[in-house]
C-alpha cells in the first residue's frame, strides 16, 4: 500500500494559535460566537460519526443514496485520476466514489483533507489498505486557508460532501468558493453536497436528536477550549440549543449558560462573564435552494453541469466545472 505521511499545513502549534485568536475575538462579539471547526478533535469526530447514524439526522443517508444512484455517471463524466476530498472525516461515503473510479481504472491518487489529524490518519490508513496500489496522500489543513496545498495534476475531482459548506456564512462561502475555483483547472470537476430547505420541525429535530448525541457534540467544543486554551468552562452548566433562523434559512446551534458564571480562558488571559440564559453561537448550518447554489457557484466561476436530488428533495449533489 502507498500511504504517504500526513502533509501538515496545520501543525498543533499553529492550530492552537489560530484557535486563540478566533476565541479571543468570538467570545467578545455580539452574539458570542465560536467557529465550528473546533468541534473536531478526536472525540468530536467520533461524536459527529455517531450523529450520522441517529434517526433524525437524514443528510448522511440521503447523500449516500444519491451517491449510490449517480456514482457511475460521476465516474464516467469526471474520469478522475485524482480524487480530493475536503472535510473528509471518515471518508465513509467517499468509498462509493473510490470503488467506482478504481474499477473504471482511472483512479491513481486519493487526497483526503481535514482539520483533524486523528480522523485523517484513521481514514487514510483504512483506505490505503483497502486499495493497494492507490496513492493515499492525506493533508491536514484548513479548507478556508490551505486550498493551494492541494496537489496539481490531470483530471481531478474535488469532493466536498455532507453539506459542510453550510457551516460557512455567506461571506466565508464566497471566499471559499473563489478558493476552490482558484485551485481547479479545465478538465477538473467539483462535487458538492448541499442540504436543502425543508420543514423547520424536521430540521430542528435533526439538530436536537432524542439521544442527545448532537448536544454532546456541541458541548465538546467547550472541552476542546478547556484543554487547548486552558479555559475553565463548566460544561455541565450549558445546555444545547438548536433553532431555525427562517430569515437566513439556517439552523443555529448554541450553548446556553444555565447559570451566571465567570469563565477564564487562561491561554489568552480572557475573562468572560456570562449571565444566566446567555448564549454562545457555535454553528450555523445553512440550508440551500437550487437557484442560490447555482448563483453562488457561478459567481465563483463554476458552472453546474449536473444537479441530482432525492425524490423528497431533501438533499442535492451538484457537479460543476470551472468556466
Ligand atoms: N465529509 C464527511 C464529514 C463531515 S463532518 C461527511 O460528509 O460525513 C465535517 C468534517 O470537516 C470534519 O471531519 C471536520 O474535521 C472537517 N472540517 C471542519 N472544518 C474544517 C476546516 N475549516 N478545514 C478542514 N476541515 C474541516
Ligand atoms: C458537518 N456539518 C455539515 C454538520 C451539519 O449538519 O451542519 C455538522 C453538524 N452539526 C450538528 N449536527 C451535525
Amino acid at each position: 500500500m502507498t500511504l504517504l505521511a500526513l502533509d501538515h499545513h496545520l501543525d498543533p502549534g499553529s492550530l492552537a494559535e489560530q484557535m486563540a485568536r478566533d476565541v479571543a475575538a468570538g467570545l467578545v462579539w455580539t452574539p458570542r460566537t465560536l467557529p465550528p471547526k473546533y468541534f473536531y478533535d478526536a472525540a468530536g469526530s467520533v461524536l459527529f460519526d455517531q450523529i450520522t447514524r441517529v434517526p433524525e439526522y437524514y443528510p448522511t443517508r440521503t447523500e449516500k443514496a444519491l451517491l449510490e444512484a449517480h456514482v457511475a455517471e460521476i465516474s464516467e463524466i469526471s474520469g478522475a485520476v485524482t480524487l480530493m476530498e475536503l472535510g473528509s472525516g471518515t471518508s465513509e461515503k467517499t468509498r462509493l466514489l473510490l470503488r467506482t473510479l478504481h474499477d473504471a481504472g482511472t483512479l491513481k491518487r486519493f487526497v483526503p483533507f481535514d482539520v483533524d489529524p486523528a480522523i485523517l490518519t484513521e481514514a487514510s490508513t483504512a483506505v490505503a489498505s483497502e486499495y493497494p496500489g492507490l496513492e493515499v496522500a492525506p493533508v491536514v489543513g484548513d479548507f478556508e486557508k490551505h486550498l493551494m496545498q492541494l496537489p496539481r495534476g490531470e483530471r481531478r475531482l474535488l469532493a466536498f460532501l455532507g453539506s459542510t459548506i453550510g457551516n460557512l456564512d455567506p461571506d466565508q462561502r464566497a471566499a471559499f468558493l473563489n478558493g476552490v475555483r482558484g485551485t481547479l483547472e479545465q478538465g477538473d470537476f467539483f462535487l458538492l453536497g448541499t442540504d436543502l430547505v425543508k420543514s423547520p420541525e424536521r430540521l430542528v429535530a435533526a439538530y436536537d436528536d432524542a439521544q442527545g448525541v448532537t448536544a454532546a457534540f456541541n458541548k465538546n467544543v467547550l472541552r476542546v477550549l478547556n484543554r487547548d486554551l486552558d479555559a475553565d468552562f463548566d460544561v455541565d452548566a450549558f445546555e444545547h440549543v438548536a433553532v431555525w433562523d427562517a430569515e437566513n434559512e439556517w439552523i443555529e446551534m448554541r450553548l446556553r449558560s444555565t447559570r451566571a458564571q465567570s469563565v477564564r480562558v487562561g491561554r489568552i488571559g480572557l475573562d468572560v462573564e456570562l449571565e444566566q440564559g446567555e448564549e454562545i453561537r457555535t454553528e450555523i448550518s445553512s440550508k440551500f435552494r437550487r437557484a442560490a447554489v447555482t448563483q453562488e457557484l457561478a459567481r465563483a466561476g463554476l458552472e453546474i453541469t449536473h444537479w441530482w436530488t432525492d425524490p423528497a428533495n431533501d438533499f442535492a449533489l451538484s457537479l460543476s466545472r470551472p468556466v
